[in-house]
């Protein structure tokens, strides 16, 4: 959650009674120590986490920062987390990794994770093929070891239930915490998430914006960049301009882009993206350039509240709803809320 899930928003889960993540992408090394260390003098105590999307460049320099300041929680993507783990362990912290089939987990938990975020396709940006519904159970059911985050389309108490009772050990949210009053996403985008217009129909997801099939809104910007592959030139022209604007030197994005041509290209096309990205986040522009990142579940918000009235209204919800469910299978419940079986 680039520009998002900044220290300010991160430091509110954690304080909330969640584990913020904090986004390192548009980051460098400097910016990601500065952050960790607003996050700790915010939150003190709490336990929060950072975002290391590997195929990025500078990820694995944010990662080596992360672990100098002992990060409880480090959250890895599209790459490999061997290293990263080995080196969390040392100090006891944990590395979850965003998986969206059986297959990537499994070569997780191979390479030292010790919990999944298992995204589903109604998730915000890079979820997978099949929805979490199917999906959650299924890797609870083939990886019974490991504990299991839920992500991709959770925004409310039915959704931390639901997730909970899929077989997840917690649930993320991500279109939900950017549509809060602390989440620095623009007001405009914020307003037009929340809208009554943008239900869970108006998003659009498809290969062709960053070059991993991603979850935007649809809105005019993104219907224009999502209706066919770029040429190759252009893709290459935007990513040194993004790379360029976010202060990365060239020499770091060009050994990438030389490994081989279609990775070459996918790496190109994702960091292209990120001016339409920056566009839609941080200056609230939908029309002409912008491109926001956002979940299914865009339908199911319709306010923009405080994060910790937030996420007690959540689980009050999912504590009604799992006392509600109780007893329409014929349990009860006692004063002191402990369980028990009806007749
Ligand atoms: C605005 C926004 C930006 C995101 N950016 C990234 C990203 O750069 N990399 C990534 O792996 N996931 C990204 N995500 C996905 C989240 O990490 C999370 O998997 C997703 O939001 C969960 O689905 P939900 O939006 O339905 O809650 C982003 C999500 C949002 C809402």
């Amino acid at each position: 959650m680039s520009w998002i899930s900044k220290a300010e928003l991160v430091a509110a889960v954690s304080k909330a009674g969640g584990v913020g993540i904090l986004a390192t992408g548009p980051l460098n090394a400097e910016e990601t120590r500065a952050e960790i260390q607003k996050v700790k003098k915010l939150a003190p105590g709490k336990p929060f986490g950072i975002g290391a999307t590997l195929l990025m460049p500078g990820a694995a320099e944010n990662a080596k920062v992360a672990l100098e300041e002992e990060v409880p929680l480090i959250n890895v993507s599209l790459g490999k987390p061997d290293w990263i783990a080995e080196e969390a362990h040392k100090y006891g912290g944990k590395v979850l990794c965003t998986v969206t089939n059986a297959e990537h987990a499994s070569k997780a938990i191979d390479n030292g994770a010790d919990l999944l975020m298992v995204t589903g396709h109604e998730a915000a940006a890079h979820g997978g093929d099949v929805t979490s519904l199917v999906l959650v159970p299924s890797l609870a059911n083939q990886f019974p070891d490991i504990p299991i985050v839920a992500a991709g389309g959770f925004a409310d108490g039915r959704g931390l239930a639901a997730g909970l009772s899929l077989g997840a050990d917690a649930v993320a949210f991500g279109t939900r915490f950017a549509t809060t009053m602390e989440s620095p996403l623009a007001q405009h985008t914020k307003n037009v998430i929340a809208s009554l217009d943008s239900t869970e129909m108006k998003t659009i997801y498809n290969k062709n914006f960053d070059g991993i099939p991603a979850r935007v809104l649809a809105s005019p910007a993104a219907i224009e960049a999502n209706r066919k592959r770029q040429a190759f030139p252009v893709v290459m022209w935007r990513a040194f301009k993004a790379a360029q604007s976010m202060g990365i030197p060239l020499w770091k994005v060009i050994p990438g882009l030389l490994t081989q041509y279609e990775k070459m290209y996918a790496v190109a096309q994702f960091g292209a993206a990120t001016e339409a990205i920056m566009a839609a986040t941080v200056d609230g522009e939908l029309e002409k350039k912008g491109v926001q990142f956002v979940g299914q579940c865009q339908g199911l918000i319709h306010d923009i509240p405080y994060v910790d009235e937030l996420v007690q209204r959540i689980v009050s919800e999912a504590k009604q709803i799992s006392q509600d469910n109780a007893i329409k299978f014929g349990c009860h419940y006692d004063d002191s809320n402990k369980q028990s079986y009806g007749t």
